[in-house]
């Protein structure tokens, strides 16, 4: 990113800013803004908040919109050429959002995604192998937006089957339409086995760049596993019988659709033969929205028996690993974006990620002290919404 023009954007009135093409630190007390400016780059990458705040949220309190617009260099989706962007965005309390690249409006919020790539990295991502499996999904999600424009269409329509089927279970009280739980069950698996697919190829295709830097880190010591856990059924076996199948198919070279529409049968029947667990507790038990990412150090759990520091150098590999293959994937590497973690990680694997990174990737790091990233790019000071140097 060059240059960021932020207006009426949470505690920013007016604001631009110059960014260093390599390293910028982000400085100030707390609650001046840093962090604010960090969401602000990243909303032109996942077209929300990496916050999970609302739109409305994001508005300067008391004013009517927020306006935001950078230039960068982005990438078209379509030729995967690398090209100059300016992007903007404006939103209204009145809940009017109008995206514009290269002065065009889009017509759609989600036409946004791809044309600029981020990694976002926040103390939430430290804790990415000790956390719930919320995280884990989040990472995966966040990298398939950005990278496949089959995704998000997907994820929505998804998540609004979910929703829906949860609403009809809650309100049902036992007195169900079998058939219209099966209409929603259609539409789940539908969408469901495109998310299914998705995830556990990307962390296929992640994982031996998670492991090359896993091994820097730990000093060629320990070898990282990776693997997508879905939750079809409860029992595990079950499981790895599915994807089984579908390695087979790939090794067989059957097209993707045959898999999908193996994944989609597979779900369909999960979530059928659930249905009586989910009535009772009124909700979708199965599916990806409940699936996890099992992270395994020499073949052990790292999240039930890595140490702290194995678990955080495990986290960095794969965060590290996403800049990789968004560069494999797009021929572009993406702007890392790291919102205080600095003062969680140690001198140590502040200099090793310095070193990774090195001269490939533009970064965004935010500190409320000096730190030693200050020597290499840029250092902008904020102050109550203002960069006074
Ligand atoms: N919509 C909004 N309008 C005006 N101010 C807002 C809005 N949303 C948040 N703020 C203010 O922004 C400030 C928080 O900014 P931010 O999270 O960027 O801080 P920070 O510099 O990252 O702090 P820390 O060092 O604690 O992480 C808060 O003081 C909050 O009151
Ligand atoms: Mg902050």
């Amino acid at each position: 990113m060059e240059q960021l023009l932020l207006r009426n954007f949470r505690n920013y009135k007016e604001q631009s800013i110059l960014w260093h093409p390599q390293i910028n630190l982000i400085t100030g007390l707390n609650g001046q803004g840093k962090s604010n400016l960090i969401e602000a780059c990243c909303y032109f990458s996942l077209a929300s908040s990496y916050r999970d705040s609302s739109d409305g949220d994001l508005i300067r309190w008391q004013e009517p919109y927020f306006f935001l617009a950078a230039k960068v260099q982005g990438r078209d989706p379509f030729s995967c050429e690398e090209t100059p962007l300016e992007m903007s965005v404006g939103y209204t309390r009145e809940k009017r959002k109008l995206w514009k690249i290269n002065g065009k409006a889009l017509k759609k919020t989600s036409q946004v995604l791809g044309y600029f790539q981020t990694v976002i990295f926040s103390p939430e991502d430290l804790s990415l192998v000790k956390a719930g499996p919320a995280i884990r999904r989040k990472f995966l999600n966040r990298e398939l937006l950005q990278l496949d424009g089959a995704f998000y269409p997907a994820y929505s329509a998804y998540r609004q089957s979910v929703e829906q089927r949860n609403k009809y279970l809650k309100q049902s009280y036992g007195q169900v339409d079998e058939a219209m739980l099966t209409v929603w069950d259609e539409e789940i698996a539908r969408y469901g086995s495109v998310i299914l697919l998705k995830r556990q190829q990307l962390i296929e295709e992640m994982l031996p760049y998670a492991r090359k830097i896993h091994q820097m880190l730990s000093g060629g010591k320990e070898q990282l596993t990776v693997r997508y856990e879905a939750a079809l059924y409860h029992q595990k076996e079950l499981n790895d019988a599915v994807w089984q199948q579908i390695g087979t198919m790939r090794q067989e070279q059957k097209p993707e659709e045959a898999q999908l529409a193996f994944l989609q049968e597979q779900l369909k029947l999960a979530l059928e033969k659930n249905r009586r667990e989910d009535l009772y507790k009124g909700t979708t038990g199965i599916g990806p929205h409940r699936d996890d990412v099992s992270i395994a150090i020499n073949g052990i759990s790292a999240r039930q028996f890595g140490s702290q520091g194995q678990q955080r150098t495990a986290a960095l590999a794969l965060k590290l690993a996403e800049i990789d293959l968004f560069h494999a994937k797009s021929g572009q590497y993406p702007v890392l974006l790291l919102d205080d973690v600095a003062s969680e990680l140690d001198e140590k694997r502040c200099k090793e990620l310095l070193e990774l990174v090195g001269e490939k990737t533009q970064t965004l790091i935010t500190d409320t002290k000096i730190n030693s990233f200050s020597r290499y790019g840029k250092t902008i000071v904020i102050e109550r919404g203002t960069v006074t140097a």
